[in-house]
């Protein structure tokens, strides 16, 4: 540990100098096991420096299904049939037919009314009610490895229907076997009410819970009858824009500064002819193409599209960080002398966003329901294409025309210029840490010798992923933790920092290790979803210096901010990751603060557990979670033991605060 007296109050730097005179007994870098270290806390109000307010946030990919059944509300998989492709007969899974081949028949052929999705699905009963299996015969769709469907609650089905005959279809949702009937309506009309495309909306009401629902549409009368654009959603969605409640509830819990979105590599593609394109991810949702991300592997059908991402960022009180595809996917680069195209699609997405609701593109936006700007401000072109063939060229055309067209849009290079100065302008550069726990724990230096000039750094994927983090383990976490310090204590040069990837829905995991794990109907935080619970005050606080002393910077890593809540005061939160497998002693020594502790209000939270590989799961959901507990020997002077393995916060409540802050 270097400590530099320059940037020390006079004062700090005689306690320091002190302290180190004492620890001197204990030798240079090791730490007797009854020894005890000292951690100094600078909270004079001169010695500090605010956090950028947009420090830590968060990257949401469409990987996983963690849009496309998860996310995203919609409970209908292959909602449009379109998921087999343009060419029929396709594969309409996971539909399925109830019935069969003598009662039923049912393939899909061009004939829906939208212009950009025409597949549709006929089915054909070939049995009257007598004849008809007592389920009726059609087709169920078992949603994203199920339905959850609960109790008490209500579910809005929207389809698409024609007929030539009077049709009498009865919708219901079941459970996995079809045998029990949870919720039903029917639709019931002449052949002039659906002779030709018809939209039916009507809500289900659940007498039932499974979580493993389907929902059935089937039929007791002899006749053909065409479907498209299924669309289930719960009624109860996060503030009522479509998102699934419980797991965007725990983004908002993190208290994000952004949202970066859509990928990551999906922005990509494998090929650029099944990379995720904004324009036909907007507008009317039955209207929409849908397309298979081929880097994921999977079909969405872009309900979760460009205008709910910036509706999710919003709601989430966060500033949206769009993600462009700037010509170049992982196989194939558009060139430089072709890409203008695509920069004028670039900003007809910052008129989508930002536009006035006359405007060209604005208007649509408009017609969505959204008539005022999104407070759109970053563009990042690219995801991890520095290096690609056509890279710097396509992204000096970008960078050029929005800044010409938008001068206060902030522009995120896909290059590296922690140790390089960048060869183009930029306003952040993206970096990305993928890594073990030991190198993840010593990144957390790995900023304090990246230029001070130049573009800020925007760590927009982090994690570790070799086999320390199991499927996300308590040491990946601790690894990760001491990372995010290092990036609060060089928060001067990195601006924002955000773990990859959020979520995985359980049933499709394609990366690993992931924030939040989910099913249908469950969820749980991995440790690296709670850890990052003790950074979420930490955008727009103040930084105050901290020193260990001694020199223990192999095994623990702390630093303190001092916030404001809107309602209880302030706080100053002191962190300690102690990544050793010994307890410490640990004497806290609090300099300079103006306030007095009240220390009924302060609290310590601590995550840690038995062993360093424990893990959450969906049988244990909170095996490594925070555990708080009342500080009541709160004070400027603290002995405290640190546990093996464990990330610490202490939250000393300051001056008038009168109960004790959120976890
Ligand atoms: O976060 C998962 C993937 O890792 C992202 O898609 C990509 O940007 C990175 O390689």
């Amino acid at each position: 540990m270097v400590i530099d007296f320059r940037r020390m109050s006079p004062i700090i730097a005689i306690y320091v100098i002190f302290l180190i005179g004492i620890n001197t007994k204990y030798g240079a870098c090791d730490l007797d096991r009854n020894k005890t270290a000292i951690l100094a806390v600078d909270a004079s109000a001169d010695s500090g420096r605010k956090i950028p307010d947009t420090l830590f946030g968060i990257f949401f990919e469409e990987i996983n299904h963690a849009g496309a059944g998860g996310i995203w509300a919609e409970l209908v998989n292959n909602r449009g049939f379109e998921a087999g492709g343009q060419n029929t007969p396709s594969d309409f899974s996971p539909w399925a037919i109830i019935g069969n081949e003598s009662t039923v028949f049912v393939g899909t052929d061009r004939s829906a009314p939208f212009k950009r999705n025409a597949v549709a699905l006929r089915v054909q009963a070939n049995c009257d009610a007598d004849e008809c299996p007592s389920t009726g015969v059609g087709v169920y769709n078992p949603g994203f490895w199920g339905m959850n469907i609960e109790d008490g609650k209500g579910y809005k089905l929207i389809l698409y229907v024609k007929s030539l005959d009077s049709i009498n279809i009865s919708t219901s949702l079941t459970t996995s076997d079809g045998l029990q009937t949870l919720a039903t309506s029917n639709i019931v009309a002449s052949a002039s009410d659906v002779s030709n495309w018809t939209k039916v909306q009507l809500e289900l009401f659940a007498i039932g819970s499974t979580p493993n629902g389907r929902l059935q549409l089937t039929t007791n009368k002899k006749g053909v009858f065409w479907l498209d654009q299924v669309s289930l959603m719960p009624m109860d969605t996060f503030m009522g824009h479509g998102f699934r409640e419980d797991l965007v509830s725990m983004l908002a819990d993190l208290k994000p500064r952004f949202v970066r979105f859509p990928g990551g590599c999906y922005v990509e593609g494998e090929r650029l002819s099944n990379a995720f394109r904004w324009t036909a991810s907007i507008g009317p949702w039955e209207e929409r193409p849908g397309h298979y991300g081929d880097v994921w592997q999977y079909w969405t059908d872009d309900g979760l599209g460009y205008f709910e991402f910036l509706q999710l960022a919003e709601d989430l009180g966060a500033s949206p960080v769009w993600v462009i595809n700037n010509g170049v996917s992982h196989r194939i680069s558009v060139s430089t002398t072709n890409i203008l195209p695509w920069v004028q699609d670039a900003l007809n997405s910052i008129e989508f966003a930002r536009g006035d609701a006359s405007s060209t593109w604005g208007s649509v936006r408009a017609s969505m329901g959204h008539p005022d700007p999104f407070d759109l401000k970053y563009i990042a072109v690219g995801n991890e294409d520095c290096g690609k063939k056509f890279y710097r060229g396509n992204y000096l055309k970008f960078y050029n025309a929005i800044k010409e067209a938008y001068p206060d849009i902030e522009i995120i290079s896909n290059c590296d210029g922690s140790r390089t100065t960048l060869d183009h302008p930029a306003d952040y550069y993206d970096y990305h840490i993928y890594t073990s726990t030991s190198d993840m724990y010593k990144m957390k230096d790995f900023f304090n010798s990246a230029s001070r000039s130049g573009p800020k750094a925007f760590v927009s994927e982090y994690a570790v992923t070799d086999s320390s983090a199991g499927t996300g383990s308590l040491l990946a976490s601790l690894g990760e933790a001491a990372f995010l310090i290092g990036l609060e204590k060089n928060s001067d040069v990195v601006e924002m920092a955000s773990y990859a990837p959020l979520f995985v829905n359980a049933n499709d995991r394609r990366w690993n290790p992931d924030a939040i794990v989910f099913n249908s109907a469950q969820m749980y935080g991995t440790p690296s979803y709670w850890m990052q619970h003790f950074f979420k005050e930490s955008s727009g606080a103040v930084l105050n210096p901290t020193y260990i002393l001694p020199n223990l910077s192999s095994q623990l890593a702390a630093s303190a901010v001092t916030w404001k809540t809107s309602d209880y005061g302030s706080f100053l939160k002191i962190k300690i990751v102690n990544i050793g497998s010994d307890s410490v002693n640990l004497k806290i020594m609090v300099s300079g603060l103006t306030h007095t502790i009240n220390s009924l209000s302060s609290s310590t939270t601590i995550l840690t557990s038995h062993h360093v590989m424990d893990e959450n799961s969906f049988l244990n959901p909170t095996k490594v979670v925070p555990q708080k507990s009342v500080l009541t020997d709160a004070n400027t002077e603290m002995d405290v033991v640190l546990s093996p393995h464990s990330f610490t916060s202490f939250d000393l409540a300051l001056e008038q605060t009168s109960y004790a802050a959120d976890m």
